[in-house]
């Protein structure tokens, strides 16, 4: 398999359509983004200096949303980092597979949506960072 890097990774633009009353992003499998999404979660009332993530998926697909305020979240391919800033709902971070992610400066009243490719499994996850770098050799 091809070692994931994070230029894999993007922001992408999501769709806007402006209304008068407000607006409205719509995001539809394989459309907006190249995955069928199989499930949604978000973070909300992280309290101000926490962080989260910490850990790497084996094979799940991410879209990462502010759908309101502001956080970062760091990437890291076991060997380049990238920041990104998040703070606009009409932008998705994607995250490919392999790659490890930190979410941190949550800003008040934030809430980060993730759109993933797959149910929740405890396997998929990486949750030690020396466990991470080696398999990240090792899948090549
Ligand atoms: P986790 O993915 O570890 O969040 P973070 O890395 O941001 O701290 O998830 C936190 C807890 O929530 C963990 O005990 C597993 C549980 N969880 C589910 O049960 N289903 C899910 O889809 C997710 C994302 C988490």
């Amino acid at each position: 398999m091809k070692r994931s890097s994070v230029y894999d990774c993007s922001m992408i633009e999501l769709p806007i359509n402006h209304r008068e009353r407000g607006n409205i992003t719509v995001i539809e499998n394989d459309i907006t983004i190249s995955f069928a999404v199989r499930r949604i979660y978000y973070l909300y009332d992280v309290p101000g200096g926490e962080s989260r993530g910490g850990h790497a998926h084996k094979t799940l697909r991410q879209l990462i949303i502010a759908a309101s305020g502001s956080f970062d979240v760091i990437l890291n391919d076991g060997i380049i980092k990238r920041i990104f800033v998040l703070n606009r709902p009409y932008q998705g971070l994607l995250v490919t597979p392999g790659i490890w992610r930190e979410l941190d400066n949550f800003s008040s009243g934030s809430v980060c949506l993730v759109l993933a490719s797959q149910e929740y499994d405890v396997q998929d996850y990486i949750r030690e960072y020396e466990e991470f770098l080696t398999w990240e050799k090792n899948d090549i």
